[in-house]
């Protein structure tokens, strides 16, 4: 059975159909059908229940505890100061924050990606990042401001949570790409396993909750991956900077995510094959990105008093 993390949701907690990957078409054609009281129920259930277990939630609780267990003693310390003791990054009210207050703080909904060009081969700041700000220079905005011990208690707070969840999503490899406007796959439709789902939901949820199913607790299996990482591993994941890795992550959402989904309106079904392909690339970027989110959060509270 699956744990059950998602309890700590609040009560009217529920993903739009949009970020469970279903094509708004069939949504709407299943909800705007005259459908009996009991089938609308059961079916609300059914899309329902998976969502409040916090699909789509896990990628991120993953790397910020991978992140966490190899944070240096000052960092720990300078966290607990300003979360509280209790707090973890690892937390979902921590780790997820960003997506839940992203609908109430509109200037924050460019900050999650950033559309660099199918065809480019890295990422420039002066085409790809518009004035209201992408996940690069976010990630570059929060460590400063997390970093300023002047800076008010709270406005730290929330560096640390911004910082947390971008260096998260710099690493989907869909966060840092478009192709033909589709936003990062949002709207590239394909079928998988036979529903219609699109892309970029693939890459956020599902790929890794299919790698997951041995260890459906986010902690159980960020500490597994994490039991992976080798020295060499170590040394090499934590070079480079926000614009580096959304380079990487660029060039993997064209060699990889995209790899075998044509952009014909008809695309070859997905299913193991993709899985067995794209699975531990997937948990490969979520290594790299807790070792970097850890590298980060040590360096802004290098030179932190403890309390
Ligand atoms: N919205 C627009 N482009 C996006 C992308 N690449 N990733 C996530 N959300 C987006
Ligand atoms: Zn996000
Ligand atoms: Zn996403």
């Amino acid at each position: 059975m699956r744990n059950l993390p998602a309890m700590k949701h609040p009560p009217h907690y529920s993903v739009p159909a949009r970020s469970r990957g279903l094509k708004p078409a069939y949504k709407g054609r299943m909800e705007g059908r005259l459908i009996p009281a009991c089938l609308a129920g059961a079916l609300f259930l059914a899309l329902a229940l998976p969502t409040a277990y916090g699909w789509g939630r896990e990628g991120h609780v993953i790397v910020a505890r991978i992140a966490e267990d190899h944070l240096t003693s000052q960092a720990k310390a300078g966290i607990a100061a300003l979360l509280g003791a209790q707090s973890s990054i690892a937390g979902d009210a921590v780790a997820n924050w960003a997506d839940d207050i992203r609908p109430h703080r509109r200037e924050s909904k460019t900050w999650h990606y950033v559309n660099i060009p199918f065809g480019a081969d890295h990422y420039d700041a002066k085409r790809d990042c518009p004035p209201a700000g992408c996940v690069v220079d976010r990630i570059g905005h929060f460590a400063r401001v997390l970093a300023d011990k002047k800076a008010g208690q709270e406005t730290r707070v929330e560096a640390l949570k911004f910082l947390v969840h971008f260096v998260g999503d710099v690493h989907q490899p869909l966060h840092c790409i478009e192709r033909d406007n589709d936003r990062g796959g949002n709207e590239c439709t394909v079928i998988f396993f036979h529903e219609v789902r699109n892309l970029h939901w693939i890459w956020d949820d599902e790929l890794i909750r299919r790698r997951m199913h041995l260890y459906p607790d986010p902690i159980a299996f960020a500490d597994r991956l994490d039991k992976r990482i080798t020295a060499t591993q170590t040394a090499e994941f934590t070079k480079g900077d926000a614009a580096s890795w959304a380079g990487e992550s660029h060039r993997a959402a064209r060699e990889v995510a995209y790899a075998g989904v044509p952009t014909t309106r008809i695309k070859p079904p997905l299913a193991e094959d993709y899985v067995r392909h794209c699975g531990p690339v997937a948990e490969n970027l979520l290594m790299k990105a807790g070792l970097r989110l850890a590298r980060m959060l040590n360096t802004a509270f290098e030179g932190e008093h403890s309390r």
